[in-house]
């Protein structure tokens, strides 16, 4: 077992394989914290708990004259309200009584095998080659009767811990919750950076490092998903920490609504980290006998620097949340009709650019937007899921079978949480949007949001997304979401009820998800919110792969792709070669370099296949080859990211290795040239120092051990954005 509990200490410890993490109960029945750290045998570590008398600091009743143990210093791993502890706080409860505050104690727990699940909600999942222990504490509040039950399982050779949190009112009468975070962890420490990734639509999840200080730094969302602006995962770590060395914290939000990350330093030099639904606009009625599920976070720990950390994840994230029985296999090249059409089609065209493709070797042709209702521009007809024969004159069916007999296969494109102001599903179902009453909608794209929050709304969309994923032969679909939520008013819910919208929409698409996707289990599904405002883990649990982002430049991508890479395994990032000038940012850069960056992912290309030169389509083709090649390294290896491209600006630099450490792919892409500049040496990572191994396009065998330390010379020649990858194979493995 990976998880014990010492009755005469009253402490739990649950082990992973590198990994301890340790609670005590308190001699009055609270939960504290005492370590998350290197793997530590045996040891007890309530020794770290010094008590003090701490001037206006309040002490719990049961403390009596003692005035050395409050709430407001001593760390917990899930806080109480109104109790003396003025830190941000796990929950806040609005008691039956009007009175706030929830003062839980241990009253009881359960360790057993296996994962917890959580209803209706994605969380991470046990295979047959993981062991998974599970515990719960009980936490009562003895005067109002509400219990916390805190989950928590162990993904002991993942390195990996989840926690989720479950409030049951067992009191008779209602209470409201006003918050409830999934995870709080307090160290009694502070020497920490706040690592967390933030952007904007077209160029989401920059890296920002800031070291923590006094008072509150948060990042969240109150947009009604989890957003390009800030993503749902933080890292804490050691303030001299890299790439390779120093203790690293990892908080992962498995959610795709509001969320919210708050790190506090506290008066003493501690730290405090919450993770959960963001409270704004949030209260959810609880009657006598129900409970509230709270979404799972996971944490990982890394005493060997921010690589190990993401590989955790990358790990984790692929074998125990994406669920798609397509996610293990090799993704097929698709070719989008966005960049290469946007709106204006027609069959002749769409067929003319698959066409072309079939010889680059794609393998997949996908009709984005606008091929349903009257829908010429994004102005109209989302919610009309019926075909445009204007556009496609043998419907869908007629495309999908020309695209097939050319050895293709077909993905589409769909919205379906979004409705239109100009379509006849709004004319007719004018109450079946997100509003709130007697104030005008606001607009995003011309288009409102559907309720997702109301059961007869999912069917209804189930129903007709069903009819033409049953009716036409489609293996692949990108699920697109192009607007956030203003108005989070449900017109049927009483009104007592309206701060649980935020949260029932996200319960909503997980039904319609569960309902679509999982009945469909052959077709691919991808996610995207205009490019990457819905890249979370809760969305992979459904969908393996995410448009990363809508910004297809391959010079932003590097940083995109970096950033993201952070906490999300290569194998979910889908990276597109398009035209240039670029249509984002009006950059030029080779072909040969936008195949490079988007081989950084799941390769595709977005582009008029029937405008491309002969040499282009020539350059394609080997990209496809090169990248069939590489895919088992790319999508299931170990990724290195080897220069940091918000730090250092002459080149962005990353590897894949294979997990035997036998071949690796290094690539480099150079992205700001000066004349007559240093020559530079890049070190590689993740090799055997004692292997040799050939380096294309360098004559010799190199020991591993060579290559990470002397590294590899950058070549000179290499001009503004011209990319180079080198193909390492150890001699004797496979070339
Ligand atoms: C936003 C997506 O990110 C794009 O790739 C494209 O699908 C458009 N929506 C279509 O409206």
């Amino acid at each position: 077992m990976s998880i014990r509990y010492d009755e005469s200490k009253k402490t739990f410890t649950l082990q992973t394989k590198n990994s301890t993490y340790q609670m005590k109960v308190s001699e009055y029945g609270y939960l504290l914290h005492l370590y998350y750290g290197d793997r530590i045998e045996d040891e007890d570590l309530s020794y770290l708990l010094k008590l003090q008398d701490r001037g206006f600091s309040p002490c719990p009743n049961e403390a009596g004259n003692d005035r050395t143990f409050s709430l407001d210093f001593l760390p917990q791993e899930f806080s109480t309200d109104g109790n003396c502890d003025y830190r941000s706080g796990s929950i806040e409860v609005k008691n039956a009584d009007g009175s706030y505050g929830f003062v839980g104690k241990v009253k009881g727990h359960r360790i057993y095998s296996g994962k917890y699940k959580l209803e209706g909600m994605p969380s991470l999942f046990g295979t047959e080659g993981d062991t998974v222990d599970s515990l719960e504490i009980r936490l009562q509040d003895e005067a109002t009767l509400l219990t916390v039950i805190l989950r928590y399982s162990v993904f002991e050779e993942k390195d990996i811990i989840t926690r989720s949190t479950r409030v049951v009112n067992e009191n008779p009468e209602t209470v409201y919750l006003n918050r409830v975070m999934s995870m709080t962890m307090d160290f009694m420490d502070s020497d920490y950076d706040f690592i967390h990734l933030d952007g904007r639509h077209t160029m989401e999840r920059e890296v920002t490092r800031i070291p923590i200080s006094y008072g509150m730094q948060t990042i969240g969302s109150f947009r009604g998903a989890s957003s390009h602006q800030h993503n749902p995962f933080a890292i804490l770590c050691d303030h001299g920490a890299n790439e390779d060395f120093g203790r690293c914290y990892g908080f992962s939000f498995i959610y795709s609504g509001n969320f919210v990350c708050k790190v506090e330093k506290d008066q003493y030099d501690q730290t405090r980290i919450n993770m959960g639904i963001h409270s704004k606009h949030f209260s959810y009625q609880l009657k006598s006998g129900e409970y509230f599920e709270a979404p799972e976070a996971a944490l990982a720990y890394s005493g060997q620097g921010l690589t190990r950390l993401s590989q955790l994840y990358h790990n984790a994230y692929r074998e125990n949340l994406c669920r798609s029985p397509l996610s293990a296999e090799i993704r097929p090249i698709v070719i989008n009709s966005w960049e290469a059409a946007y709106f204006d089609f027609d069959d002749d065209k769409l067929l003319h650019i698959a066409r072309e493709a079939v010889d680059m070797g794609v393998e997949l042709f996908v009709l984005d937007d606008g091929w349903f209702g009257k829908r010429d521009d994004d102005c109209s007809s989302l919610g009309d899921w019926t075909v445009n024969r204007a556009k496609l004159k043998k419907g869908l069916k007629g495309l999908s079978d020309e695209i097939h007999k050319m050895g293709l296969k077909f993905g589409l494109w769909i919205e379906p949480e979004m409705v239109s102001e100009d379509s006849d599903l709004y004319r007719q179902h004018p109450d079946w949007c997100l509003q709130t009453p007697k104030r005008p909608l606001a607009r995003g794209r011309y288009q409102l949001v559907l309720d997702l929050s109301r059961k007869d709304v999912c069917d209804y969309i189930i129903s007709s997304i069903n009819a033409i994923l049953d009716e036409t032969k489609i293996e692949y679909v990108k699920w697109d979401m192009n607007r956030f939520i203003t108005e989070s008013w449900s017109s049927i819910e009483e009104k007592e009820k309206q701060g649980e919208i935020y949260h029932r929409y996200i319960l909503g698409l997980y039904y319609l998800m569960d309902q679509i996707i999982l009945t469909h289990p052959d077709i691919l599904f991808c996610g995207c919110s205009g490019g990457g405002g819905r890249f979370d883990p809760g969305m992979l649990y459904y969908q393996p792969q995410i448009w990363c982002s809508d910004n297809t430049d391959a010079i932003c991508r590097l940083k995109i792709q970096y950033g993201t890479s952070f906490a999300y395994p290569i194998s979910s990032m889908e990276s597109h070669v398009s035209v240039c000038p670029n249509h984002q940012t009006g950059r030029t850069v080779p072909i040969t370099t936008r195949g490079v960056t988007a081989m950084d992912g799941i390769l595709g290309y977005e582009l008029d296949s029937t405008k491309l030169t002969t040499e282009e389509k020539e350059i394609c083709r080997k990209q496809i080859e090169d990248y069939k090649n590489f895919y088992p390294l790319i999508a299931k290896g170990d990724y290195y990211r080897l220069t940091n491209p918000f730090a250092f600006h002459e080149y962005t630099a990353w590897q894949h290795v294979s997990k035997d450490r036998s071949r690796s792919l290094v690539s480099l892409v150079l992205t700001d040239k000066e004349a007559n500049d240093a020559q530079r040496y890049l070190k590689l990572k993740g090799l055997k120092p004692e292997a040799r191994y050939t380096v294309s396009g360098m004559p010799g065998l190199y020991s591993g051990r060579l290559l990470m330390s002397a590294g590899i010379p950058v070549p000179g020649s290499l001009l503004e954005y011209e990319a180079v990858q080198f193909y390492v194979g150890e001699t004797g493995g496979q070339s």
